[in-house]
């Protein structure tokens, strides 16, 4: 049987986009306001490709869509939480995000902060509070560290630590973060990029195997896990490549975002110091190396090969 990677998307889509709102819809004893600015970051229109990413690998491991809302939403939370912050003046600054003003621009900053605080809270309670108890403790443990200071957040830390090492205006607003400007190189660019946009792919994939398998006797199939941790350490990079050219060669009207404003603002980013024909040879290459590493484990590996291709040639 064939594989359509559009109508999938849009399915997964669909229902995660209901299960988020019914989720936000629960929460009955917060203030409205805080659940307004909530759910206009997280219900809008994003790809929703890190709950696709949790229901492929789900389905890999032989579970049920039922299944893997849990984890979908929890990603999508952590991931609109971590835009909401990464928008914030502090951070890159930005008024535009998903085609809508950013959540600061329309709810101020207090608001902002406080709801993307909400929604990663909001994240591991959805976890603990719908996942069978073995489950539900790797899958906190997994995304916690994936968008913790170990994952995510102190990929953030370096990719402003170098901003604001390269950038005179702001960096004086920041006394404190580091002053060292330290040599461009590729090694120190795929650090942060597997840090801030990395770690939280690779936990979407475990999340979906742990919801699929986790209550099995002696845990999840491990080289299934082994095998689909290589593909989304490649699959981080593919994309956080793609979003460094789109910001580049995009326009606002297809990415829903401003573009041209990494090497505004001093970021480290691959056209930055490779120039935009090596980033995207370097994408096609780790692209193939994320497909041959799924293609072992056969046809459930087509959505996962589709996916990557589609990430590879994205212009939003
Ligand atoms: C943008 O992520 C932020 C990065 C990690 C580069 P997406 O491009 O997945 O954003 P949405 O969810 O579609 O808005
Ligand atoms: C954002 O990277 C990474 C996280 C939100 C963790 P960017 O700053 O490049 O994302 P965009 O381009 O604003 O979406
Ligand atoms: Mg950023
Ligand atoms: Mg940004
Ligand atoms: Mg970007």
């Amino acid at each position: 049987m064939s594989f359509h990677l559009k109508s999938y998307l849009t399915e997964k889509q669909t229902l995660v986009d209901r299960e988020l709102n019914a989720i936000i819809a629960q929460e009955t004893h917060a203030p409205s306001i805080l659940l307004d600015a909530m759910r206009y970051s997280l219900l809008a229109p994003g790809k929703r490709l890190r709950p696709a990413l949790v229901f492929m690998a789900l389905q890999a491991a032989g579970g049920s869509d039922a299944q893997a809302l849990p984890a979908a939403c929890a990603v999508e939370m952590i991931h609109t939480y971590s835009l909401i912050h990464d928008d914030l003046p502090a951070m890159d600054d930005d008024d535009l995000r998903r085609g809508m003003p950013t959540c600061h621009k329309k709810f101020g900053e207090a608001l902002a902060i406080l709801a993307g605080d909400a929604l990663q809270t909001l994240a591991f309670q959805l976890l603990a509070e719908r996942l069978p108890a073995e489950s539900a403790a790797k899958c906190c443990l997994e995304l916690a560290r994936g968008s913790g200071a170990a994952g995510m957040v102190g990929g953030q830390v370096e990719d402003l630590a170098w901003e604001r090492a390269h950038v005179g205006a702001r960096a004086a607003k920041d006394p404190l973060f580091p002053r060292t400007k330290q040599p461009q190189s590729l090694d120190a660019l795929e650090h942060i990029h597997q840090h801030k946009t990395g770690a939280l792919f690779r936990a979407c994939l475990k999340l979906g195997v742990w919801s699929a398998q986790g209550e099995r006797p002696g845990g999840p199939d491990a080289d299934l896990l082994q095998t689909l941790d290589l593909y989304a350490r490649n699959f981080g990079l593919v994309f956080q490549i793609t979003d460094d050219l789109i910001d580049v060669e995009g326009d606002t009207a297809n990415t829903g975002k401003r573009v041209g404003k990494d090497a505004a603002l001093g970021k480290l980013t691959y056209p930055g110091l490779l120039g935009v024909p090596e980033s995207r040879q370097r994408a096609e290459s780790l692209s193939r190396q994320a497909i041959n590493a799924v293609r072992p484990i056969g046809a459930a590996a087509e959505p996962l090969v589709q996916l990557m291709e589609y990430v590879l040639q994205r212009d939003r």
